[in-house]
């Protein structure tokens, strides 16, 4: 894997929404002077300060930074979840930001996965149930024959009946990924995906992870706090003072 040092930060004059046709890609993401500021004055904590961001279709871009420096928040608002202050998200050329959370949520259901730290499966419904939500609600026909597929895929075909609290930590985020992955979404979002398993178990994670995004074609965004993984995206961008460089953690910062 190598990192690029190369148009890691779009400066406000470049030619971000460009496609970049000489390499054959397509830009799925683009954020633009996006700051966030929460509290209320003077407490005003300002997250991101006229941050700028570009990721090509299939590219695997990795976010770094320490405790508090804004990396849940930054991909919320790429997620849509959360709207920036100021600024623009653009999504497959579509202004994201600007749509009500009808429309996003819409967007979000059809074209974005998420794998959270705390996995956010429902506590209710087992395994099978969970991954079949995003295709229901997408209104996907087979929603559970390809459920079970994509069970299979993270080896949990024998799990498919049992609940949230009957699985290991690892399982259950391997449900989780299965539930995003399932769709096929074009762009996958990843919030410290290992942050609650063992060190052997969150490589096994980070494998399945890299193996379906590789199968998928998935553009892949991840937040960690961890260089190693970091090192296996195609780029790793280091959020600090509210915006990204090119880089990884030092040492001292993690
Ligand atoms: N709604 C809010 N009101 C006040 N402060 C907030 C709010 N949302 C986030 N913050 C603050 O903004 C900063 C960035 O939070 P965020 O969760 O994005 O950090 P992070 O980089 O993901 O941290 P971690 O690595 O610990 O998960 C933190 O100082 C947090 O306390
Ligand atoms: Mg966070």
């Amino acid at each position: 894997m190598s990192l690029s040092n190369n148009n890691t930060v779009q400066s406000p004059t470049s030619n971000a929404t460009h496609k970049d046709v000489s390499k054959g890609t397509r830009e799925v993401i683009l954020a633009e002077n996006l700051n966030k500021c929460v509290g209320q004055s003077p407490n005003t904590i300002h997250i991101l300060r006229n941050l700028h961001l570009k990721i090509d279709s299939g590219e695997t871009v990795a976010i770094i930074g320490s405790s508090g420096c804004g990396k849940s928040t930054l991909l919320g608002i790429l997620a849509g979840l959360d709207l920036p202050t100021d600024g623009v998200v653009n999504i497959e050329s579509q202004h994201f930001s600007q749509l009500d959370e009808d429309d996003r949520a819409a967007i979000r259901g059809r074209r974005m996965g998420f794998v959270f730290q705390s996995f956010q499966l429902l506590q209710t419904m087992t395994a099978l149930e969970n991954v079949m939500i995003p295709l229901q609600l997408a209104h996907v026909n087979n929603a559970k024959q390809i459920a079970l597929t994509a069970l299979a895929q993270v080896g949990l075909s024998e799990r498919a009946q049992h609940y949230p609290k009957q699985l290991s930590g690892g399982e259950q985020q391997r449900v989780a990924i299965a539930r995003a992955f399932a769709p096929k979404p074009a762009i996958l979002f990843a919030d410290e995906p290992t942050g609650n398993l063992d060190a052997e178990t969150g490589k096994q994670i980070i494998d399945l992870l890299f193996s379906l995004n590789k199968q998928l074609q998935t553009t892949l965004v991840l937040v960690t706090h961890d260089n190693q993984l970091a090192k296996r995206c195609q780029r790793a961008l280091l959020l600090k003072d509210g915006q990204l460089h090119s880089g990884l953690l030092e040492d001292k910062a993690l």
